[in-house]
Order: C-alpha cells, then sequence, then structure tokens
C-alpha cells in the first residue's frame, strides 16, 4: 500500500493508523489523548490532519490508513482546527503553570519545589537544588525586598510563606569556595544579571494557564496541602523549621510544568489561555500520601488515558469517570478511598497523563 503525507509517498503496511505511518516517516503531528500502546479514543482531536480525497477532517490517531490516501498534516486548515481543539481545552482548565512566586522572582528560582522538597525532608535534593539554581556566588534574594512574598498567594489567606528567609537559609548551607575571591565577585555580579535577565524571561516566555480569581469556598482544598495548625515561622534556623515554614506552600505552580504535553502543544501551536473561562472547573484535589500521587482535577483535560491504562486491571481501586458532561470527573470508585490506590497504579498513571494533572506528591 502506498499514502501520501504532505505530498510525501510513503510505502505502508496495513492495519496502522495515520498517527502511527506519520510518526515512522518523521512526520510530525501533535497528540494529547494518545499513547502508544493504550488504545485510542479520540477525545481532544489536537492530532487532526484532512483527507484531501474526500475533504474530511478527521484524527489521526484512531483513522486508519487506506490505499492512495492523500492527507494533509500541517496546513493552514489543519493547524486552525488543532488550535481551536486547544483552546477548547484551555477553556475550562483552570490552574498556572508557573507559581506567583516564582514569576515575580527576579532570579526565577523554583520556589515551589524548593518549599515540596523542605516539606519531604529532601534536605540534600533540596540543597542540590540551589547549587543547580544559583549559579554565581550570590544569591538574588539577599538583594531583593521579596517580591515572591509579596505575591505569595497564601496572604490571601492569612500570611505568606516566609519564602526569603528559607532561601537564603538553604543558601547559607552551600559552601562556595571562591566566595572570598574579590576578582571572581566582578564577574559574578555580571554572571548574575544575565542569570537574572535569561531565567526570568524563561520562565515568563513559555505560555501560562491561569487560575484566574481565588474564590473562598476553595480554600480548603487549597490548604490540602498544608500541614493543619501549623505555626507561621519568620526566622528560619534550621532544616526542620525550614521545612515546617515550608508545609504551608500551596503549590500553585504546576509539578508538570516542565513535562506537559498541552503546555508544549500550546507553545507550538501559539494558542494564549483564554481570558474568559467558559467553565470554572472546579479546583479539587485528591492527595493519596502512601502512593506519593495527586489528582488535580482543574488540570485534567479528560483524556481518559489514566482510565484506560489500568481498565484490565480490576483487582485494585482503578480510576475511572464519574458524572456526565462538563461536570465528569477523573474518581477513584465510589466504593473505594482515593488514599488506597496502589504504589504501582500511581507511577502508571503518572506516567501516562499529559498534563499535571496526576503527578507525584512529593
Ligand atoms: S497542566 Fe500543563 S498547561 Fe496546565 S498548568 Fe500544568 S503545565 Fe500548565
Ligand atoms: S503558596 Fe507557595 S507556591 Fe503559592 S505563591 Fe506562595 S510560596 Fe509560591
Ligand atoms: S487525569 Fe490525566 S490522564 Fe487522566 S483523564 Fe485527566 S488528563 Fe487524562
Ligand atoms: S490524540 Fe488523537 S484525538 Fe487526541
Amino acid at each position: 500500500m502506498k499514502i501520501k503525507i504532505d505530498n510525501k509517498e510513503i510505502d505502508v503496511r496495513a492495519n496502522q493508523t495515520i498517527l502511527n505511518v506519520a510518526s515512522e516517516a518523521g512526520i510530525h503531528i501533535p497528540a494529547l489523548c494518545h499513547k502508544e500502546g493504550i488504545e485510542p479514543y479520540s477525545s481532544c482531536m489536537v492530532c487532526v490532519v484532512k483527507d484531501k480525497k474526500t475533504n474530511n477532517f478527521i484524527p489521526s490517531c484512531t483513522a486508519m490508513i487506506q490505499d492512495g490516501m492523500d492527507i494533509d498534516a500541517s496546513g493552514e486548515e489543519v493547524v486552525y482546527l488543532r488550535k481551536k481543539a486547544v483552546e477548547l481545552l484551555l477553556i475550562e482548565h483552570r490552574a498556572e503553570c508557573e507559581a506567583p512566586c516564582r514569576i515575580v522572582c527576579p532570579a526565577g528560582y523554583n520556589i515551589p519545589l524548593m518549599n515540596r522538597l523542605l516539606q519531604a525532608g529532601k534536605t540534600e535534593e533540596a540543597i542540590e537544588l540551589a547549587v543547580k539554581e544559583i549559579s554565581t556566588p550570590r544569591i538574588v534574594c539577599s538583594d531583593c525586598p521579596g517580591y515572591c512574598e509579596n505575591a505569595c498567594r497564601r496572604k490571601k489567606i492569612d500570611e505568606p510563606v516566609s519564602i526569603r528567609n528559607i532561601m537564603l537559609f538553604v543558601y547559607s548551607n552551600i559552601r562556595r569556595e571562591n566566595e572570598s575571591d574579590p576578582d571572581n565577585s566582578q564577574d559574578a555580579s555580571m554572571q548574575e544579571e544575565n542569570l537574572t535577565k535569561k531565567v526570568t524571561n524563561h520562565v515568563r516566555k513559555r505560555f501560562s494557564s491561569r487560575i484566574g480569581k481565588l474564590e473562598q469556598v476553595e480554600q480548603k482544598e487549597w490548604l490540602k496541602e498544608c500541614l493543619e495548625d501549623s505555626t507561621r515561622i519568620r526566622e528560619i534556623t534550621g532544616f526542620t523549621v525550614a521545612g515546617n515554614e515550608a508545609s504551608n506552600c500551596m503549590h500553585c505552580d504546576c509539578r508538570a510544568a516542565n513535562d506537559c504535553r498541552l503546555r508544549d502543544v500550546a507553545v507550538e501551536l501559539n494558542v494564549k489561555d483564554p481570558s474568559g473561562k467558559l467553565v470554572n472547573a472546579p479546583i479539587l484535589k485528591k492527595i493519596s500520601r502512601s502512593a506519593d500521587l495527586i489528582f488535580e482535577n482543574a488540570k485534567c483535560i479528560k483524556c481518559g488515558l489514566c482510565v484506560r491504562a489500568c481498565e484490565d486491571n480490576k483487582d485494585q481501586p482503578s480510576l475511572c469517570f464519574i458524572n456526565r458532561g462538563f461536570i465528569s470527573i477523573i474518581s477513584e470508585p465510589l466504593t473505594e478511598e482515593f488514599e488506597n490506590i496502589q504504589k504501582k497504579k500511581a507511577d502508571i498513571y503518572i506516567d501516562v497523563c499529559p498534563t499535571g494533572a496526576l503527578t507525584r506528591f512529593s
């Protein structure tokens, strides 16, 4: 059999989808609800292509090839429809790729990640993160009035997380051999200026979705990730104190910010987050500490990959859809607890989820 994709003639084997053939031929077609090895389902329509012989637009992840097909996989109409498909997903997507504290940080330090590491007692990893991010001998926080704390979402509930002092404390634990070398400090300030520009631009340039208004009724959900009844501490004197204060962070960022297919497709197609949301997906968080899994409903695009990935496995609680239409939602079975999801399954869910809806909690 022979087909054409974007005017390229390809010899093909029968029983393949257009997406498979294109990918084997090195032709890129974006896909969100599709993952190799999991039964295709066609819910997102991001992989749409045009059959030039019938003038039909078809999802390439499920459409099977036919001899003599002539496929347009990158024309104007196809790109237009892909953009519309992504916009439709974003119209109810209610989440932020980057947290407000990180967006305003002149150095773009990954504050929520630092808070997660400290909260989980991962001291070595927290120091490693600081070493990686603070690649000059001076931390930007020492000259910063604390823009991060001013932007901290926790401030809307009580008081901001003591981000600046946490960062200064962690930094004070990094040994720098060339710190006192005056020749180095000249270079360092230039390096630092460059780093500030580079990191901040990196964070700001990429696509970012938004939460919108922080509704009062949703506070309970936001606080689910925080330690209950914790005392607020401004002076950070040790890693335990840092961890306690960090556990007040609500993790407004997205844990999948650097590994999200929705974000990548939005960047690829130059789609902006729609300013008016058609439906505000409820902020709903479910946590299984034993499986180290968190589900965040507002980031879910209802692609069903998580459901399909484990549907044959009925012996342990698996994720499923409940409700219908706009209010349909991924859930544990109604007779089970989210906490009881197995670690093995959690790893599969995290691997298949194309967004930050199912991620590692810690
Ligand atoms: S799921 Fe993707 S697009 Fe949504 S907030 Fe996370 S990184 Fe951004
Ligand atoms: S609550 Fe945490 S993630 Fe949100 S803005 Fe404050 S420090 Fe950043
Ligand atoms: S949780 Fe992830 S994999 Fe499951 S339906 Fe939502 S976006 Fe898809
Ligand atoms: S990847 Fe084909 S419809 Fe979603």
